[in-house]
């Protein structure tokens, strides 16, 4: 009976990538305790990784002592942080280790790890301890709890990031919004749809046949797999200490392409579900509410600009007109349309907090009504009232939808 080393390397599933309803037999030796396996994505970590196995295996045996895995994925680094992982073998003995020498990317390795895991529960977490390890005993409560999906997010309450700077927020929130328009089912499920820090039961992605790209593993989850009920539970990305990210251009361009798969892979039903969900209650009052602000708008584009009164310049008038408007709406919005909502986040910093958001999606929305004015005003008909009515309609369902998905939406911490 030949043993298998106690430090030997995985084997590296090939073929499709997908999860079997069980642990695969071959390896499932001991796999009857094993109920948690949790896949640590690796490239060029050798300074983390370990750090990472060390506190991992610290907290989960505490938490789940003996029913647990870490299955470290390493796409042959060069700084050999395979190898590292290995050696810590001998002294983890709940740690496993795979080196894919000819496949690449975050998404399939994780997904390569969860095929050879031998857990009912899977999970993944960065390699470079940007992701809190404690967070995890958390998001293993929930799925306790009967959660299909525990999600750590930035964007609900006691979620953040470090110390990024504004162009990689932008980025990063463009990119959700982005997923939003492309994918509104999927994406406005979590609050923090680019998160790589979570854990799903594997039912819920067994026998589908998952086909990601890039590095949010998340999306696919949610975009193929059946996932019933989901939490969320508020973390802090935390600044890298060893190392640097491996997020360059090509993971947007990865994303957007993985974007557009997911897009075409849903059947029109699902498309015609969407239209079904669509909050046209809502809607209807934030258009009535919107309709006020309209004629706040108007009167003061006719007080400031109107050659008979103050005859200011246009586009100046137009702006102070928008501004007060915006105030008109955010509080009959706040008080009205979204009240159900915002009554669940009455800390007056989170009203604050809406307002600020509230007057950057709409000044965006007053950006995209002060061109949509001129381009209609200069180029196609010359009456300022028309084509300022027609801005502000284009620019209502901007205003809208994009308040409802990145605003006054609450996501239920459980
Ligand atoms: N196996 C493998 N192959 N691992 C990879 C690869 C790869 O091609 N690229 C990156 N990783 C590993 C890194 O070693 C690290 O452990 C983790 O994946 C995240 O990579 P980073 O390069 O550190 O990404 P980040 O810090 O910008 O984090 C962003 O992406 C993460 C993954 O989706 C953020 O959006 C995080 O929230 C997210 O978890
Ligand atoms: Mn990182």
């Amino acid at each position: 009976m030949s043993l298998i080393p106690c430090n030997s390397l995985l084997p590296v599933p090939s073929g499709s990538l997908q999860i079997s309803e069980l642990p695969p037999a071959v390896l499932a030796v001991g796999s009857d305790s094993i109920q948690f396996s949790l896949v640590i994505p690796t490239y060029n970590e050798a300074t983390n990784i370990q750090g990472i196995v060390s506190i991992l295996s610290q907290l989960l045996d505490q938490f789940i002592p003996g029913t647990y895995e870490l299955i470290v994925v390493d796409d042959d680094s060069p700084d050999r942080t395979w190898e590292v992982a290995q050696s810590l073998m001998p002294e983890y003995s709940q740690l496993r280790v795979m080196r894919r020498q000819h496949e690449r990317g975050l998404s399939s390795a994780v997904i390569r790890g969860w095929q050879v895991a031998r857990g009912q529960v899977l999970g993944v977490i960065d390699g470079d301890l940007q992701h809190p390890p404690q967070v995890l005993l958390q998001l293993l409560s929930a799925i306790a709890g009967g959660a299909d999906l525990a999600v750590a997010s930035r964007h609900v309450q006691g979620g953040g990031v470090s110390s990024w700077s504004f162009m990689r927020r932008f980025l990063s929130r463009g990119a959700q919004l982005l997923g939003l328009i492309l994918l509104p089912g999927v994406l406005e499920r979590v609050s923090d749809p680019m998160s790589g820090y979570f854990i799903v039961r594997r039912s819920c992605i067994a026998n589908v046949i998952l086909n990601p790209v890039g590095y949010k593993i998340l999306i696919e989850v949610l975009g193929r797999g059946k996932v019933r009920q989901i939490a969320e539970v508020g973390y802090v990305f935390q600044e890298r200490q060893e190392g640097e990210s491996k997020v360059t251009w090509k993971q947007y361009i990865e994303y957007l392409q993985h974007l557009i798969r997911l897009r075409l892979s849903q059947g029109k039903m699902s498309l015609f579900r969407q239209r079904l969900g669509f909050p046209s209650t809502r809607f209807i009052r934030f258009g009535l509410v919107g309709l006020s602000g309209v004629f706040v708008d108007m009167a003061l584009l006719y007080l400031l600009s109107d050659p008979s009164t103050l005859g200011l310049p246009l586009t100046r008038s137009k702006i102070i007109a928008a501004e007060f408007a915006i105030i008109n709406n955010f509080l009959l919005n706040d008080r009205w349309t979204f009240a159900d909502i915002a009554n669940e986040q009455k800390h007056w910093y989170q009203r604050c907090k809406r307002f600020l958001k509230f007057n950057i999606i709409c000044l965006g929305g007053l950006i995209l009504n002060v061109l949509i004015l001129n381009l209609i005003f200069n180029f196609v008909f010359a009456n300022r009232y028309i084509a300022n009515l027609i801005a502000i309609a284009i620019v209502t369902v901007w205003n809208f939808w994009i308040n409802l998905k990145l605003n006054w939406r609450v996501t239920q911490v459980k």
